[in-house]
This record gives structure tokens, sequence and C-alpha cells, in this order.
């Protein structure tokens, strides 16, 4: 799709029927990114998120995508100890999860785990600019903004892309540093909270959907408010109870 100059969308999918949705509706890449924590499973972040997590999270979302792509993240403290560390738990993701391809956060002594998990077989995606598993540093801000961070993104970029990446996810960082990264790539950089210029946009579909109960992020769309529908629906659903109307005849043997 790069090479034809189409742009394309990944979404975060964290159960069965979203991802047979998602499925149907044609999305090429289906992430259960480790988003999952503070979209579904109540966490503040995603630094608790455990690989058992991932994994029921994962085989679920793979039971439901009939043609997409699925990529999963691999959680904070399952590759930062050392690359075994890393491939044990990709290999995890993609033997007992049936994930396609692994994500991981950040580059350094990632690079080496890319080269590594890549020449194992196992499709890598990277993912650099704000980078959630390391909030407890970095916080919720834009990343690259002085030359020298923007350097430092390109060069890493560069790095993942050598060492056999299938693709970069930019995130929270200056439109015109995410063109340069891009120009800079033939793999696909997918952006969020990145500008225009990216191959590819990824979301976390809770926020597309209106759906979460966090503040949502600037650079997130509600192309929907699944929230006060389902409300709605709920209040109708208690309110036909209350007043005898459900079940009728034809929901009753
Ligand atoms: O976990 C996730 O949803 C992600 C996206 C923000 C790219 O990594």
């Amino acid at each position: 799709m790069k090479e034809r100059g189409e742009r394309f969308v990944m979404l975060t999918a964290y159960d069965h029927p979203t991802a047979t949705v998602l499925d149907a509706a044609g999305v090429p890449m289906l992430l259960v990114g480790d988003s999952v924590g503070d979209n579904v499973l109540g966490y503040d972040s995603t630094v608790p998120v455990t690989l058992d997590e991932m994994l029921h999270h994962t085989a679920a979302v793979v039971r439901g995508a009939a043609r997409a792509v699925v990529v999963a993240d691999l959680p904070f403290g399952t590759y930062q100890v050392s690359v075994d560390e890393g491939l044990h738990a990709g290999i995890r993701l993609m033997k007992e999860g049936g994930a396609n391809a692994i994500k991981a956060e950040g580059a350094g002594p990632v690079v080496e785990f890319a080269r590594r998990a890549v020449a194992m077989g196992m499709p890598f995606m990277g993912h650099l600019g704000l980078t959630p598993q390391s909030v407890n540093q970095l916080g919720y801000r834009v990343q690259g903004r002085d030359d020298q961070a923007a350097e430092r993104l390109v060069a890493d970029a560069r790095a993942l892309e050598e060492a056999g990446a299938l693709s970069v996810v930019l995130e929270a960082v200056p439109a015109e540093l995410a063109r340069r990264v891009t120009e800079a790539l033939s793999i696909p950089t997918i952006g969020i909270g990145a500008g225009p210029h990216t191959d590819g946009q990824v979301l976390v579909l809770h926020d597309l959907l209106g759906l979460n109960t966090r503040p949502t992020p600037r650079f997130a769309k509600h192309y929907v408010d699944l929230r006060a529908a389902m409300l709605d629906a709920v209040k109708t659903f208690q309110a036909e109870v209350a007043d005898g109307d459900f079940p009728g005849p034809e929901h009753s043997y």
C-alpha cells in the first residue's frame, strides 16, 4: 500500500465480536494493543498489563479475524530485561495467541531485539515517539519537539527498519517530523497523533467509538457516541421490564 501511495488504517481490537466487525469492514491490520489495560481492564496505564492478559485477548481477536493481519503488543516487563525473555514472550504471542506479528516500544536495545525476532521468524512492528509503557519517565507528552530529539527519532526509525521491522508506529510527534520519518523509510509508518503525512493511521477503537471513560486525547476523533447509545439501550431495557413491556409474547416460549 505504501508503494501504491494508498493510505491505510490499523485499529485496536481486544475481543472476538469487535474483531469480526473490523475484519468485515476491511481493516487490514488489527492491533491487540496493551492499551487493553486502560481501555478494557480498568488500569490507569498500560504498565500493569501482563503477558497472560495479552495472550487471552490476542487469541480472541485472532479467532475473529478471517483476513486481517493481527499484531500483538509485548507488554511492559516482557522484553526490557533481556532479548531472550522478549523472544520467549513473542513466541508465546504467536504460538498460543496466534498473532501474525509482535510490537514493542522504543529503540536502543529494542533494535537488537527486533533484529533477533525477525531473524527467528517473528514479524516485528516498532513504536517510537510517545511510548506509553514509559509513562513514568515521559508522561503523556508530545515527543521529538527539539532538533536533537527529532534527529534521534529519525535515526531510531532508520535503525528499526535496518533491523527488519515491518512498520513503525509514530505516536504523538509533530506532523513535520512524522513526514520526515515517513520519507526516510521504505517501510510504512503508522501515525497516532502524528499528523496527516504517515502512510497509515491507527486509533484506539474505544476512542473512535466514544466508548471510554477516561479523557480522550486531542488526536483522537469520536466517530460515534457508543457510550451514550449503550446507556440509552440499557435504560430502555430497565424501563420496559419495570413497565411489564419486556418480555413480550414474541420473546416467550
Ligand atoms: O496499545 C496501543 O493501543 C498502541 C497504539 C496507541 C498504537 O500501541
